[in-house]
Parts: C-alpha cells; structure tokens; sequence
C-alpha cells in the first residue's frame, strides 16, 4: 500500500545483492512509496548477484561503487545526483563483510590484514560515504542516512567474531557523524540494529541457523522480517521523523529487552 511517504524524495541505496538482501526490501518499499533511487553495489557484487532485475524491477539506475574507495564514492554521488536531477534526500548504508569469518579465523586468531578489510568495508566505508556527500555537499537539507547494525555492537555474540567491533564502530561513526550534518543540514544520521534475517551475510555467520531460531523464541514479536526493517526504513527517510538522529534503533522484536522467555526457560526445566 502506497502513502506516498517518499514522494519526490532522491535517494541512494547500498548492498542490494539478491531478494534476500535487507537492501532489495528497501528498494522496493522505497519505490512503492514513491521514491526515485540509484542502485549500488561493489563491482564483484554485479556478477555475483542479481542486481538487475531490481533496477529493472525499480526504473533505477546501477553504479558499481566499492564502498571503500572515495574515487568510486565520489563518482557515485555525483552521477546520482546528475541521473535523479538534485540533491540527494536518503542513503541507505547496508553493508557488511568480515574476512576473518569468511576465512574461519576464530576472534582470537586474528589476521590483522582481514581486520583491516572488514573494518574498512563494513564501518568506515560509512564514513566514507558521509564525507563524500558532506564535501560534494549532496545531502539536501532535512535529509536522513541510515545503516544496518546488529546488538553484538553492545553484547558479546562470540561467533560474530570482529564483525562486532566494527558494528560499535559503525554505530558510534553514526553519532559523531549525526552532530555535524545535523549542525549543518539538519540532515539526521541513524543506525538500525536488525533482528538475525537470512541473508548471504547473515548465514555467512557460524551457527547461524540455531542463533536464528534462539532469537526467534526469545523476541516476544519473533524476529523482525527484512520487509519490516525496509518498511522501517521508510519512515526514517520520510518526513515523519526528522527530530530523530544520532541514534541505534534496535528494530528487533523486542529481543534487545528480554531476559528469557517462557519458551526458552522450559528447555532447561525438562
Ligand atoms: N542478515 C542479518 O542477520 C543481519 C542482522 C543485522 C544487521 N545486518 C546488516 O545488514 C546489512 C546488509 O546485510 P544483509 O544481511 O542484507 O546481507 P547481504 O549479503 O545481502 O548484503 C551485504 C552487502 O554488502 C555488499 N558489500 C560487501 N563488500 C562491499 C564493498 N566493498 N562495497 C560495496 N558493497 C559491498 C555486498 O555486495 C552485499 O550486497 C549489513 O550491514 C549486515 O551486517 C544483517
């Protein structure tokens, strides 16, 4: 159903890879909405995923951009407000890479080389991006910039390894971030902490099916959909919440403020 939330609102939108991906779900509610947007992924995401029919589903435009690299951020940007025909009102920041899962190294067995990497591509690219957009100074006023986190940024989750250092990095670059465009532009800065969801990320994580079903059982609303999240997106991008900013929105089903459930408890009572 369509409120025209997002009408005549520019945006970006990153880490759409395939229909699973948190950000596929944003770009279609974005689009029912009636926002226009463009497309980005890192350039092996292009081959490896199915991006295009997303741009096609959405009339919208696909850059490659590494997430990494300010060059490939800047020509971004700056394309999208040429194609989109203005300033940019929302940018969606999902994504979120850990080499050191990828490649099995337990958190106590670091290669410092995999740190750095999934650092730069899973937190500081934010930074990246904000920059960008702050010096081109893309962002219209009264903007909104959001990006996907998960609770190991404040609680111990011991296979999400160093992906929750750079969740607490994510988040805090969010608020430091938040004072200034929000000085500036009035331009808000969130992050939203996401309920487990299947994604190629997501079950990239060791026992990620058994956490999954854990969090389900303990969340009093069962874990949060990516449909969810990307409907709670809008309405960070629409006009309904702009004194919002420099936050971390647990989006989570309640998960976040329980201590048990029933559920759970009665697996230790047999
Ligand atoms: N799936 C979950 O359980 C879960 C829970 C909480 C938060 N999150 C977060 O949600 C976000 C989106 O993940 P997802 O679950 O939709 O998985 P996903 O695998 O669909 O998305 C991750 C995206 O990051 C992109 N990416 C990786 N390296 C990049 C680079 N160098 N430049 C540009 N893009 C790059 C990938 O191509 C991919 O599109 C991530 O930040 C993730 O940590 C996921």
């Amino acid at each position: 159903m369509s409120n025209n939330l997002l009408k005549g609102k520019r945006g970006i939108i990153f880490g759409a890879l395939d229909s699973k991906s948190i950000a596929w779900k944003v770009a279609e509610h974005c689009k029912v909405q009636g926002a226009e947007f463009v497309l980005t992924n890192a350039p092996i995401a292009m081959r490896m995923g199915t991006i295009n029919e997303l741009a096609e589903k959405t009339n919208s435009t696909i850059i490659p951009a590494d997430a990494t690299s300010v060059e490939d951020i800047y020509n971004l940007i700056t394309k999208s407000m040429e194609i989109l025909g203005g300033k940019i009102d929302f940018i969606l920041h999902s994504i979120g890479m850990s080499v050191n899962v990828r490649k099995g190294r337990h958190y106590t067995d670091q290669n410092y080389d995999f740190t750095v990497k999934g650092l730069d591509v899973s937190a500081m690219s934010f930074h990246k991006v904000m920059q960008s957009a702050w010096k081109l100074e893309a962002m219209n006023d009264y903007g909104s910039i959001l990006a996907l986190s998960y609770i190991a940024a404040q609680r111990t989750f011991p296979d999400y390894n160093d992906m929750a250092d750079n969740k607490s990095f994510l988040e805090s670059i969010a608020r430091s971030f938040g004072y200034h465009f929000g000085k500036r532009n009035k331009v808000r800065v969130n992050t939203i902490s996401q309920s487990p969801t299947i994604t190629t990320a997501g079950s990239g994580v060791k026992g990620f099916d058994g956490f999954f079903k854990y969090a389900e059982q303990i969340s009093p609303l069962g874990n949060a959909s990516a449909d969810d999240c990307a409907k709670y997106c809008v309405s960070l991008f629409s006009d309904l919440t702009q004194s919002v900013t420099m936050q971390n929105l647990f989006h989570d089903g309640g998960f976040s403020n329980t201590g048990v459930s029933e559920e759970v408890l009665e697996n230790f009572l047999k």
